[in-house]
Formats: C-alpha cells, sequence, structure tokens
C-alpha cells in the first residue's frame, strides 16, 4: 500500500517521540513492502515562532492532501503562564480537529500485567480492564463562542451540541461496542445541563438499532470515581469533548503511564494519530519521554487502513518491549531505557522475524536517566 504521511511533530517531546513511531512505520514498510511517504510541517507553539501562526496554511493544505497525520504533542509553559496571550499553541490543534472534521477521538485503553504495579490502584481493581473511550471532538464547550469582557472582569464559553453531532459519533461508539463486551455508557451531567439531556435523548433513541448492546448512563462526577473503584465495569464509554478530555488522563492511572496512552481522530477528512499525553516541556530534548503512545498511535494509523496483521505487529512488540523492560522511567525506575532506545527494540523486533536479541539489549543498556 502506498500511504502519504503528514508528520506533525509539534512542541516538547513531540518530535522526540513522532520521531520513534515514524522509524516504526518504516520497519513495517520495509518488512510488509509498503512505500509510506513523509512529509514535515509546522504546528503549535514552534509553528508561532516560525510563521506567526499556530496552524499555518501550508500545514492545513499538506494534511488535506495526506492519506493520514501523525501528530506529536503541542504546547508551551510559556502561554501556559500568560493568560493573556491572543495567540495559543492549542489553537492549532483544534483549528486541525474542525478543518478536518475529526469529530470521532478513539482512545484505547489496557492494563498490562507486566504493569500493574505502576499504577497507584490495587491490581485486583485493574487486572484486565479493557476500555475504549469514544470522546466527541468537535464540539462543546472547547468550540462555543467565547467572550471577555473589555474590562477584564467577566468571560464565558458556551457549550452546545445538536442531534447531528451526536449521532454521528454514538453510532461509531454502538458499533465498536458491539464488537466487543456489547455495553456502552454514556457519560454526562444530565441533571444540570441541557446539552447532556440532549444527548441522553438521542443516544437512548439510537441505542434501538443496537438491541445486543447494553446502554446505561452515568454522570461524570460518579463516572470519575467509578473510573478508579471498579474500572472493570466499563467496555465503551461515549462522552462530550470535556469529560472525554477529562476522564482519559485519569484513565490512564489505570495502565501505569499516560505515556502508553494513544489515539485515533476520526470523521470527515484525513485521520489524525496521536498520543494522549501532552507536550511535556520538562523531558524535552532528555529522551526520557516514553515513544510507546506514540508508537501504538502509529499501529491506530495501520489499523485505519485495515493493516491489521502490521498493527497487530507494533503491538507485539511494544508488549515485548515491556515485557523485557525495555522502558523509559516512567515504567522502570531501576534500569530505564532512553527514548529512542526503546524505538530501536522495537523497530528490532518488527524487522528481525519477531525475535528479540538478548545481546542487543545488554548493549543498548542505558545507565542514565
Ligand atoms: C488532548 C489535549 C488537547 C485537548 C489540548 C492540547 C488542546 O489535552 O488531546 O487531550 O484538550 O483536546
Ligand atoms: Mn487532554
Amino acid at each position: 500500500m502506498n500511504l502519504n504521511i503528514a508528520v506533525l511533530s509539534g512542541d516538547g517531546i513531540g518530535p522526540e517521540v513522532t520521531s520513534e513511531s515514524k522509524r516504526v512505520l518504516e520497519a513495517i514498510a520495509k518488512r510488509f513492502n509498503h512505500t509510506f511517504q513523509f512529509k514535515n510541517a509546522l504546528v503549535g507553539a514552534i509553528a508561532i515562532d516560525k510563521t506567526g501562526a499556530p496552524l499555518p496554511k501550508e500545514t492545513l493544505e499538506l494534511c488535506l492532501e495526506s492519506d493520514a497525520i501523525l501528530f506529536g504533542s503541542i504546547g508551551d509553559p510559556k502561554y501556559d503562564n500568560d493568560p493573556s496571550a491572543k495567540i495559543r499553541p492549542e489553537q492549532g490543534l483544534l483549528a486541525l480537529r474542525k478543518e478536518l472534521g475529526l469529530f470521532a477521538n478513539i482512545r484505547p485503553l489496557t492494563a498490562h500485567d507486566k504493569l500493574l504495579e505502576q499504577s497507584p490502584l490495587k491490581e485486583t481493581i485493574i487486572k484486565g480492564v479493557n476500555i475504549t473511550i469514544y470522546r466527541e471532538l468537535t464540539g462543546g464547550i472547547y468550540f462555543g463562542e467565547k467572550q471577555l469582557s473589555p474590562d477584564g472582569l467577566y468571560a464565558s464559553d458556551n457549550c452546545s451540541y445538536s442531534k447531528m453531532e451526536i449521532d454521528r459519533i454514538a453510532k461509531l461508539a454502538f458499533e465498536a461496542a458491539q464488537k466487543r463486551d456489547k455495553k456502552l455508557t454514556l457519560v454526562d451531567k444530565a441533571n444540570v445541563l441541557e446539552t447532556s439531556r440532549l444527548w441522553r435523548k438521542h443516544v437512548a433513541e439510537l441505542s434501538k438499532n443496537y438491541p445486543e448492546v447494553t446502554l446505561d448512563y452515568l454522570f461524570v462526577d460518579n463516572a470519575a470515581m467509578q473510573l478508579i473503584l471498579n474500572p472493570k465495569q466499563f467496555d465503551v464509554i461515549l462522552t462530550e469533548n470535556m469529560f472525554g478530555d477529562i476522564l482519559s488522563d485519569e484513565a490512564s492511572v489505570i495502565a501505569g503511564s499516560i505515556g502508553l496512552l494513544a489515539s485515533a481522530s476520526v470523521g470527515a477528512k484525513t485521520a489524525l494519530f496521536e498520543p494522549i499525553h501532552g507536550s511535556y516541556p520538562q523531558a524535552k530534548d532528555k529522551k526520557i519521554a516514553n515513544p510507546i503512545a506514540s508508537i501504538l498511535s502509529a499501529a491506530m494509523l495501520l489499523e485505519h487502513f485495515n493493516l491489521t496483521e502490521e498493527a497487530q505487529l507494533i503491538k507485539s512488540a511494544v508488549d515485548a518491549s515491556i515485557q523485557n523492560e525495555v522502558t523509559t522511567p516512567d515504567l522502570n525506575q531501576k534500569r530505564p531505557y532512553l527514548t529512542d532506545q526503546v524505538g530501536d527494540f522495537i523497530c528490532q523486533y518488527i524487522l528481525e522475524e519477531n525475535t528479540i536479541n538478548f545481546e542487543y539489549l545488554e548493549i543498548g543498556q542505558s545507565t542514565i536517566i
């Protein structure tokens, strides 16, 4: 298969982790005789520095003409600490999601047996967890009208949803549940918010088309608690934009590190694949960032094109790196590896017929954190 992939590595640790997922895709292309062409483009704080805009026109054009987007991360402390900044890096990602109509953000989460002790949660609570979060991505409070009064004493963000916006992501979530454990939980705040009541009404209506799927509802405050109290009760979680943002960071605690969580954003135009973690500026250029979330996002990219065997090989390679403790300091406090060493291991696994060269591991062993 020929694929043109736009690489938007962004800010902070984005370039480091994306360079590993790109190498992994190159290894897959080599092993399976595919042609993947990569083109880089600017987004985020680095794009503001170089062009004045967080999503330059050329970047959007490249994304529109590509088959897929591999995205790194976005954000810079110099904007986080400046509430009066008019142009912000995050606007680049939000504009990209909106322009491409990427209304569904899919965030899978599993608890790896080998990593159970990395989580502050008890093993009995998290062993066997397997959840997929369907987060609405182009509506809600993120995209509503914003206001700040000239005197700086009043501000507002509007939250709105339409039936169309609810139905299209709900269908994807029901279809996913149908192929999994057939349970869908809609997370909302229907006891308070009108938008949440609209979600309940239309999701309930749609559920008639999916009789095998059990639909239940949770208020978001309760869901936040249930996720760490009894996460095994969840199969597919469907929720609006901001609740999904918050709950997926929370849920990453179950996996042991947010550095493991991948995502796919799909919708009208070019699909985008990105780790759920942010730009982690404190780690930039230290080679300590975990590349697995980005590498698993690359696996989701391949799945999107039905390259299932290829995607599975990446997942097996990641499993092997975890199993053999070839992992970065977030998962491996005793003998941590560097970002690119984890990438080396995974690429080597992919290229060498899945055999693991332990001699290499000894040489590659890092003593530097
Ligand atoms: C995410 C991020 C983004 C979001 C930020 C960077 C705008 O936190 O993808 O989860 O809030 O959607
Ligand atoms: Mn987030």
